[in-house]
């Protein structure tokens, strides 16, 4: 067994080695292993996945009395379970039958990839399975890349990124699940004999339902702070399949990859179809230290600009909906400049020549500033915005159209439809999506985007939305062949015009909205900056959800507004106090029109961003500890933050019901050093009386094994009370 650190002499020898050799690759992080046997002219065999092994490990590895299973296996020989693969060759031939050809590695600026080059046994047919780890983060991507070098077409009908034996015991998977305005919400189950099935169909969106992640816990009922986790993240923008097949075996068969219904994909001779990649990861320290290392991993390589801290923005949204004017933006980028706000977002509603936006039945597609309502275009609003001291960001959403425009009146033939019939019609009555398999649509998208940003160079922020699913299937540029690859090619489309709006503006901010969170996924994270969570902005609502998405996704990335009251999709009252400390755990923005905030409230507001400022580097740059999870029916949920170095720490604990004489949980802290004293404070403060603990020094150890009494209640004058209460914690280290 040659571990990683001999890998390239390992390579040397097993290259010339005799195809009878065993010949394991062991792919390693950090505190990770995944080892697979590759010996030449044998099918490649998945031998481990988990905890770091060390060489004596790896040497008994053989020797464990371990099942022996393909690493990738594909359907038509001795294959009678499920597949990763399924390929009919250009003859009709429905089998593939795989062996190692080779190893490859490849060193990458940030990270080394490993290639295993397996080969049909009597096509021309290859797979190389992929994996590619990096010296700081613990994550194995791993993907496969599939070359046809038949004489003529193949057809792809099952093309998993990866597959992963899990072994059974009590083996529970957590994932996300919801609606528009319910999404990542959190569900938990025992997996059972049968096949589980995590899936998207939208076809433009693949986070509103279901998400294309999940958490694996091997010893029982998932914990937040202990227990082994494998967590997976498919990173990929378009239909996927996660599926867990728990046949009569002592395994669980974990398959990830597009999802393969309505998207057969006619491979041409000499073509490599590249599939996503699958993030895989493993932890002993249970559910948050499977998402601390998502959240490390993302912000260095899978998330824009990842380092950076993300400005404090006010959207017009919610504030004023379609109706913008010149005033009513001003008066706006006022309010959040005042406020301490760093970045005025204007949403819907600005553009239009012919067909003016005024509301959703209308004007996708003519991105030109509608001047009844903007007289000095866009332009001048980003000088305005200048003139507060604040950035300008702006809304687009580039993949639609409405057939009450001029870009359908041009060019019908732009949309996806199919032949013959007419297009069903979503947002509005009239939006229909733009094919962007088609490169003249491409363009279209990136010349509009870059016509926008090179007339205003001020604009450093875009919001990026898509409000319609894919609702007719039919592609008028692909041939007819080809029609079902239209999910594919929309999603290669995608990325293409992505990678050429990056190339020119590497330094924008954009965040990915789609109804909300519809884009909450790993595939267009390298891309965008952030996403908007939902649409839903009740504070209530949206620690369930906040806390779901945290399982996968880091604060930084997550755009959490305080809004108005009552809340415009739940109709709750709730007190601005609770709404900003569940703002607060996400990166921080407001969605409400100031102009109705009292100056008491603004005041809260203004000292709130103060606050976060403070704390920003610890809620975007730190490591998500969650302690009491809102699904467990404590009454309560609370999380924190701790910044890479132990010396600061965000405490967030939220009451989520209010009964009288209730018993709440104490919460005990984590990720603090037991060895270190640490000052806490408490911030946004309304309370009449400082807490007992308030400029107080306790010790990590005394914070993680006892933690403090959180009062029920506020302290505030009787008129003043509600049945809601929040607290938000600073601690220092000394
Ligand atoms: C849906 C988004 O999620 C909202 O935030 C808003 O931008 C609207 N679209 C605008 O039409």
């Amino acid at each position: 067994m040659k571990s990683k650190s001999l890998f390239s002499a390992f390579l040397l020898t097993f290259m010339s080695l005799s195809a009878a050799y065993s010949a394991d690759v062991h792919i390693s992080t950090g505190n990770m292993s995944l080892v697979l046997d590759a010996t030449p002219g044998k099918e490649l065999r998945f031998l481990y996945f988990g905890e770091k092994l060390d060489e004596a490990d790896l040497e008994s590895l053989g020797n464990s009395g371990t099942a022996v299973l393909r690493a990738y296996p594909a359907y038509g020989m001795n294959c009678p379970a499920e597949a990763a693969l399924s390929v009919v060759h250009s003859d009709g031939n429905m089998s593939t039958e795989l062996v190692v050809e080779g190893v490859s590695d490849v060193n990458e600026a940030d990270a080394e990839v490993t290639k295993i080059r397996l080969k049909d046994t009597v096509y021309p047919f290859y797979v190389d399975v992929c994996y590619r780890t990096y010296g700081d983060a613990e994550m194995i991507e791993t993907w496969t890349e599939i070359l046809n070098m038949e004489k003529k077409p193949v057809r792809l009908q099952q093309f998993a990124s990866a597959y992963l034996p899990v072994r059974r015991g009590d083996v529970w998977i957590s994932h996300l699940h919801g609606s528009w305005a319910n999404e990542g919400i959190v569900a938990c189950e025992a997996l059972a004999p049968g096949v589980k099935i995590i899936k998207n169909r939208d076809g433009v969106r693949n986070s509103h339902t279901s998400h294309a992640e999940v958490m694996i816990s091997l010893d029982g009922k998932p914990a937040e702070n202990y227990g082994d986790v494998i967590g997976a993240a498919l990173c990929y923008s378009g239909n996927y399949e996660l599926k867990f097949d728990t046949d009569d075996s002592d395994y669980h068969h974990f398959f990830a990859g597009i999802n393969p219904d309505a998207s057969e994909y006619v491979l041409a001779s000499k073509e490599t179809f590249a599939t996503p990649v699958l993030a895989l990861t493993y932890s002993r320290e249970g559910l948050s230290g499977a998402s601390r290392q998502f959240h490390d991993w993302a912000r260095k390589y899978r998330l824009a600009h990842g380092d950076v801290e993300r400005k404090i923005l006010l959207n017009s949204w919610e504030g004023v909906y379609f109706d913008i004017t010149e005033d009513g933006m001003d008066s706006m980028m006022g309010d959040i400049a005042s406020m301490g706000g760093e970045l005025f977002v204007m949403d819907d509603g600005w553009f239009g020549g012919k067909y003016p936006r005024k509301n959703d039945t209308s004007s996708l597609g003519d991105w030109t500033v509608d001047t009844a309502k903007l007289p000095h275009g866009i332009a001048g609003l980003v000088e305005d915005a200048g003139r507060h001291g604040i950035g300008f960001g702006i809304w687009i959403e580039p993949e639609m159209t409405n057939t009450k425009s001029e870009l359908y009146e041009r060019h019908p033939d732009w949309v996806l439809k199919p032949e013959g019939r007419d297009p069903v019609t979503g947002r509005g009555g009239t939006q229909l999506v733009l094919d962007l398999g088609n490169p003249e649509v491409q363009d279209f998208i990136v010349d509009m985007v870059d016509r926008l940003l090179s007339e205003n160079p001020g604009i450093e922020y875009i919001k990026w939305d898509a409000n319609m699913a894919v609702m007719n299937h039919g592609s008028q540029y692909l041939d007819k062949d080809r029609q079902s690859q239209m999910y594919i090619e929309y999603h290669k489309g995608f990325a293409s015009v992505c990678d050429r709006i990056r190339a020119k503006y590497p330094d924008l901010t954009i965040q990915a909205c789609a109804s909300g969170g519809g884009r909450a996924n790993y595939g267009v994270l390298p891309w965008f900056d952030e996403f908007w969570v939902s649409d839903n902005t009740d504070a209530l609502q949206r620690v369930y959800m906040q806390w779901g998405t945290s399982y996968f996704f880091p604060a930084i990335a997550m755009a959490s507004h305080i809004s108005a009251t009552p809340n415009h999709q739940t109709f709750r009252v709730i007190p601005l106090k609770y709404r900003i400390d569940v703002a607060m755990s996400g990166r921080l923005g407001m969605e409400i029109q100031p102009k109705n905030m009292t100056q008491e409230e603004k005041d809260l507001c203004a000292k709130a961003i103060a606050e976060y400022k403070m704390i920003r580097p610890t809620v975007q740059f730190g490591d998500i500890y969650r302690l009491v999870s809102p699904y467990d029916g404590f009454n309560i949920a609370s999380m924190m933050y701790c910044s890479q170095d132990k010396s600061e720490a965000v405490f967030y604990w939220w009451k989520l019901e209010h009964f009288c004489n209730e018993h709440l949980p104490r919460v005990k802290m984590a990720g603090l050093d037991p060895d270190r004293m640490y000052r806490v404070t408490e911030l946004v403060r309304i309370d009449n009386k400082p807490l007992p603990f308030e400029g107080k020094v306790f010790s990590g150890r005394y914070l993680m094994s006892t933690g403090l009494e959180i009062p029920y209640t506020h302290n505030v004058d009787h008129n003043r009370r509600t049945d809601w209460s929040s607290r938000v914690l600073y601690l220092t280290a000394e």
